[in-house]
């Protein structure tokens, strides 16, 4: 990484009073304002320099009118999946929805009926549990298996279920907590027993550019026979530090699916792109792959260096292989108190916030989630403090 993108990427950044929810809704979420914000899944680094100054003359234009989708967008998205992840996609499989989130509840409302069966992996992203219950769908787990390798899929399991009338599965890849960049044969396996048992995959990929130490993504579209039977969800907002702009993609290959999704679109009246959403994206896959190789870098050697604290100094903590994600997942189970106490040990005396693993599902009790996407200095402070929590209480 060159010196100037490290300067670029460890210099603070306040971001106090920009009504960001991750430092300026600390006490709403955690009851007080003077923690450092480790949680919400966005970055404190500041975007793709190129980003900021297309934004910045859309900006004065000042005619902010509707809008649509345009082909330099979509033709930015195709290079950036093929350019980055060998992805080829044909332009008319792209649909734009507000956020990942919007397109999870969109494809369960648009792809399945009152009472089908929806499978998810526990522990797993909250609001995956929200889209199947809010439309009234059936939730079956099938928790992931923590071993002495780390974690993995259960396929008897898979398998077990996917027979007996799972119609659709949530699928998140990379996983978001446990940091697994699922391999191409694992993605495999389980896109054959959802072709054998006609079961729908939703593939939420919008942690894809963060991967380390070799582990790459496989976009589900590319394995044998997904395009038949999967949906991938993804995103520049995530990867570029962009969610509040509120822009994400739905890739179906599939033109029945893609017909049913469109509709869904209509029918919420999703349809008109958020300009500065549009143009962000579109800078961000044109311009961004130097700025992206940095951060993925930088983030790498923050878990590096968390995983060596660790170790040496709080060996009671944790930690599976984190192949992809900026999220290190930590388990707490060892530190010999509850998941309640360890919580108010975080909050009132390291002065860290730290997702709770509840928020991952029950199987996430004892687990903690920490952003690493912020520069080394809140790392090391995060650790430090919670260091001399845990050793003098
Ligand atoms: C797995 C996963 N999906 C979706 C999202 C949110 O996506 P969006 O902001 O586009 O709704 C997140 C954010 O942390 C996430 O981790």
């Amino acid at each position: 990484m060159r010196q100037e993108m490290r300067d670029y990427l460890d210099a603070p950044v306040d971001r106090h009073g920009t009504n960001c929810e991750k430092w300026d809704l600390l006490g709403k979420h955690y009851g007080r304002d003077d923690l450092i914000a480790m949680w919400v899944a966005d970055m404190d680094f500041r975007t793709v320099p190129q980003v900021r100054e297309a934004l910045v003359k859309r900006a004065e234009h000042a005619i902010y009118g509707y809008t649509d989708d345009s082909e330099a967008e979509h033709e930015a998205e195709m290079g950036w999946l093929e350019r980055r992840h060998g992805l080829k996609v044909e332009s008319d499989w792209i649909l734009y929805s507000p956020g990942v989130v919007d397109s999870l509840f969109f494809c369960v409302d648009a792809l399945t009926k009152p009472e089908d069966a929806i499978l998810i992996q526990p522990p797993v992203y909250g609001p995956f549990y929200q889209a199947v219950k809010l439309y009234g769908r059936r939730l079956v787990e099938s928790p992931l298996i923590y071993g002495p390798s780390g974690w993995r899929m259960d396929y008897d399991d898979l398998e077990q279920k996917f027979s007996s009338g799972v119609r659709m599965m949530i699928l998140c890849s990379p996983h978001n907590p446990v940091g697994r960049v699922w391999t191409r044969e694992e993605l495999q396996k389980l896109v054959d027993l959802a072709l054998r048992y006609g079961v729908l995959i939703i593939s939420d990929e919008i942690h894809a550019d963060f991967t380390f130490d070799g582990h790459r993504q496989t976009r589900i579209l590319a394995l044998d026979g997904a395009q038949r039977c999967s949906v991938m969800l993804t995103s520049a907002t995530k990867s570029f530090n962009l969610a509040g702009l509120r822009q994400s993609s739905i890739i179906a290959p599939d033109a029945a699916l893609r017909k049913a999704l469109s509709d869904e679109l209509a029918r919420a009246h999703a349809t008109s792109p958020n300009i500065f959403g549009s143009i962000a994206q579109t800078t961000a896959y044109r311009c961004g792959d130097e700025w992206m190789d940095a951060v993925v870098e930088y983030v790498r050697e923050n878990r590096d260096f968390a995983i060596g604290f660790l170790r040496e100094r709080l060996p009671e903590i944790g930690c599976a292989p984190q192949e992809g994600t900026y999220l290190m997942w930590l388990d707490f189970s060892g530190v010999g108190l509850s998941h309640e106490a360890v919580m108010d040990l975080l909050v009132n005396r390291a002065r860290v916030a730290l997702n709770s693993g509840l928020f991952f599902g029950e199987t996430g009790r004892g687990w903690f989630r920490m952003n690493l996407a912020t520069p080394r200095a809140n790392v090391e402070r995060t650790l430090e403090n919670i260091s001399k929590a845990i050793r003098s209480r």
